[in-house]
C-alpha cells in the first residue's frame, strides 16, 4: 500500500503542477494582446534546431533581442575576424516574420573575448579597438537593427562607475563616446543603456539617472534606458513602480528588457514549483505590465522583453546551478499559468 502511495504521490504532484496548461487563451497571442512591442531573446541554436521554438516566437512576439549572438565574444572572436553566422540568422528570421530587431550588447564587461582580455597597447590603441568593434558590428547591419543596447552594466551596486577592462583602458568618460561611435555608423538607429537593479537599488538608479542626464545634456546621441528586470515572485511591486518612475523621468525611451521570474529563492538543485508559486508567478507577471503601462507614457513605451521562451532555454539554472522555471512557457513551450498573467497585464 504504502509503495502504492510512493508512486502516486509524484503523479499527482506532475498532474497539478505541470498540467495547468489547461491555461486556454481564446487564441490572442502576447503580441496581439499588448499595445506596445512585446519581445523575446532568442538564442541561435533553438531558432536553427527546435521548430517549436521557432513556431513559438513567431506566433507570440512582436520584437526580438539577441541573447548572445551579437555578444564581443561571439561576434568579433578574434582581431581581425568577425562571425555574422549567429546574427544574421536571427535578423533575417526577424525580418521573414516582420519583428523588430534589438541589438544586444556592443560594449559589456562580460563575454569579452580572450584576444581583448591579453590585448597589449596604449590607451589610443584601446579606443580605436573599442570604436572600430562597435562601428564595423553597427555599420553590418545598418537599417536592419533598429536598436541597440549600446553599453551594458556600466554602474555599479554602489553607485560608481563600475571598474572594467574599458573604464580601466579607456578612462570614465568612454560611455559617451560608445554612443557617439554608435551613432555615427548608423544614425537612424536608437540607443539604449541597460543595465539591472534599478527596481531595487535606489543608489544604484539615482546614479544611472545622473549618468543618462548628463549624456543627454551634452547632446551625446542616447534615446533609450533598458531595465533588465531579472526578478522573483517575491519582489515588491512598489520597489518596482519607484525604479520604473525614475527611469521613466527622463524622458526616454523606456524598455523592459530582460523580464524573468524566478520561483526557486533557495536555489535548490532539485525544485518542483508548487500550484501556489506558479499563481504568483501569474500575478507578478501581470503586476509588472500593469505597473509599466501605468508609469510610462504611451511615447516612451519601447516594450517588454521577455528574457528567452521556455523554462528550459532560461540562463537562470546554468546561473544558479540550481532550478527554476522563470518563463511563461513551460520545457515543451505549453502555455504556463504566467503567460495567464501576461495576457490579462496586456489586455487594454
Ligand atoms: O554555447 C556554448 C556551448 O557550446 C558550450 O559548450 C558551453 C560551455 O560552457 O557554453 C555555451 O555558451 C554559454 C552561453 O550562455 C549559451 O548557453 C556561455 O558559456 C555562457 O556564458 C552564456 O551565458 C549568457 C550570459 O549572459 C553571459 O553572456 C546567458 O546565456 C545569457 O542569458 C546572459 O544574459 C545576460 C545579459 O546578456 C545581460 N544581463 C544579464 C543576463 C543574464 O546573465
Amino acid at each position: 500500500m504504502r509503495w502504492l502511495l510512493l508512486l502516486l504521490i509524484p503523479f499527482f504532484i506532475w498532474q497539478k503542477v505541470y498540467k495547468p496548461e489547461e491555461v486556454k487563451q481564446d487564441g490572442i497571442t502576447l503580441k496581439q494582446a499588448a499595445p506596445f512591442p512585446l519581445g523575446a531573446s532568442v538564442a541561435v541554436k533553438l531558432l536553427l534546431g527546435d521548430s517549436l521554438y521557432r513556431q513559438t516566437v513567431e506566433r507570440e512576439f512582436s520584437s526580438l533581442t539577441s541573447e548572445n549572438a551579437l555578444k564581443m565574444n561571439r561576434v568579433h572572436p578574434a582581431p581581425d575576424r568577425y562571425d555574422w553566422s549567429g546574427g544574421d540568422s536571427i535578423i533575417n528570421f526577424a525580418h521573414q516574420t516582420g519583428k523588430r530587431m534589438h541589438g544586444h550588447t556592443l560594449v559589456w564587461h562580460r563575454s569579452i573575448p580572450k584576444w581583448v582580455e591579453s590585448f597589449q597597447g596604449d590607451s589610443l590603441a584601446w579606443e580605436n579597438l573599442l570604436k572600430s568593434h562597435i562601428q564595423t558590428v553597427v555599420k553590418h547591419y545598418k537599417g536592419k537593427v533598429r536598436s541597440w543596447d549600446v553599453v551594458n552594466e556600466a554602474i555599479d551596486n554602489d553607485g560608481s562607475l563600475r571598474k572594467t577592462i574599458w573604464s580601466d583602458h579607456l578612462g570614465s568618460d568612454y560611455v559617451a563616446r560608445c554612443y557617439q561611435y554608435a551613432h555615427e555608423a548608423d544614425p537612424n538607429a536608437l540607443l539604449f543603456y541597460n543595465d539591472f537593479g534599478q527596481e531595487n537599488n535606489p543608489l544604484k538608479a539615482t546614479a544611472i539617472k545622473a549618468m543618462l542626464v548628463d549624456l543627454k545634456q551634452r547632446g551625446i546621441p542616447i534615446h533609450g534606458v533598458g531595465l533588465q528586470s531579472h526578478i522573483t515572485i517575491y519582489h515588491s511591486n512598489s520597489k518596482y513602480r519607484a525604479g520604473l518612475k525614475e527611469m521613466t523621468s527622463l524622458g526616454l525611451l523606456v524598455h523592459i528588457s530582460e523580464l524573468d521570474i524566478r520561483l526557486n529563492r533557495k536555489k535548490t538543485k532539485e525544485f518542483i514549483p508548487s500550484i501556489g508559486m506558479l499563481e504568483q508567478q501569474e500575478e507578478k507577471y501581470k503586476d509588472i505590465v500593469e505597473i509599466y503601462k501605468d508609469v510610462v507614457p504611451v511615447k516612451q513605451r519601447y516594450g517588454i522583453t521577455i528574457w528567452n521562451v521556455g523554462d528550459k532555454d532560461s540562463y537562470v539554472s546554468d546561473n544558479c546551478k540550481c532550478s527554476d522555471a522563470p518563463l511563461p512557457f513551460d520545457t515543451n513551450y505549453k502555455k504556463k499559468l504566467a503567460y495567464k498573467g501576461l495576457i490579462e497585464g496586456l489586455r487594454e
